[in-house]
């Protein structure tokens, strides 16, 4: 399987806009603003990060870590009209629903805006589950977000990055990982 996870024009768009978007909102709150000059950010700045966190969630969507979830029939179920008896292992394609065409506009495109504001609502709780669904979901998922906004929010504001390529190819041995180093030029800001 190879990822698109964006044309090089369009990550390229995308990524030097972040701190453009979510400066807007920071710089309206003069102790965050220090906070983003001087310190380190905290979890209360994560509101005022709302593009970051659609950066993370847009990933989240063309490469989820976990890409099938399984499932144990615990008795006879019928799924769209097919017999599924007890007993039976179930299997969720995260990876393939989230990219899935008939779903998604443009589904290999890497676009950020699909998870901000309006927008991120009108998806169906099972058309997009990096983190599961249900009883067993992950119990970690608004700590991983926090965390993985806080720290991409962090690197971006001082540091730039560009992808090299167009593409790049993952693979699944059991999580979902990239299957060779992604190349990219880094600059400081
Ligand atoms: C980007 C980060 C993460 C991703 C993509 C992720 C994804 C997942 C997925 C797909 C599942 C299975 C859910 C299901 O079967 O419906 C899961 C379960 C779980 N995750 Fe995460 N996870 C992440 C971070 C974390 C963190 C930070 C923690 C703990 C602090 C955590 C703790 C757990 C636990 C305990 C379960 C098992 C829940 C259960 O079986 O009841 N995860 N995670």
């Amino acid at each position: 399987m190879r990822s698109a996870a964006g044309k090089s024009g369009r990550c390229r768009q995308v990524i030097s806009s972040i701190l453009i978007h979510d400066d807007a909102v920071i710089t309206n709150s003069q102790p965050q603003q220090l906070r983003r000059t001087f310190g380190n950010f905290h979890g209360d700045d994560v509101a005022a990060l709302p593009y970051v966190a659609a950066i993370v969630h847009e990933a989240l969507r063309l490469c989820p870590p976990s890409p099938a979830l399984g499932r144990t029939a615990t008795s006879d179920v019928a799924v769209d009209g097919y017999r599924v008896p007890a007993g039976s292992l179930l299997i969720y394609g995260t990876a393939a629903v989230q990219r899935d065409p008939a779903l998604w506009d443009r589904p290999d495109e890497f676009d950020p805006d699909r998870f901000m504001g309006a927008a991120a609502k009108t998806h169906d709780r099972w058309q997009y589950a990096p983190f599961g669904a249900g009883p067993r979901t992950c119990i970690g998922d608004h700590f991983a977000m926090l965390e993985a906004t806080l720290a991409l929010a962090t690197v971006l504001r001082r540091i730039e990055i560009t992808s090299v390529d167009d593409d790049f190819p993952v693979e699944f041995p059991f999580t979902l990982v990239a299957a060779e180093p992604i190349r990219a030029m880094v600059h400081r800001r």
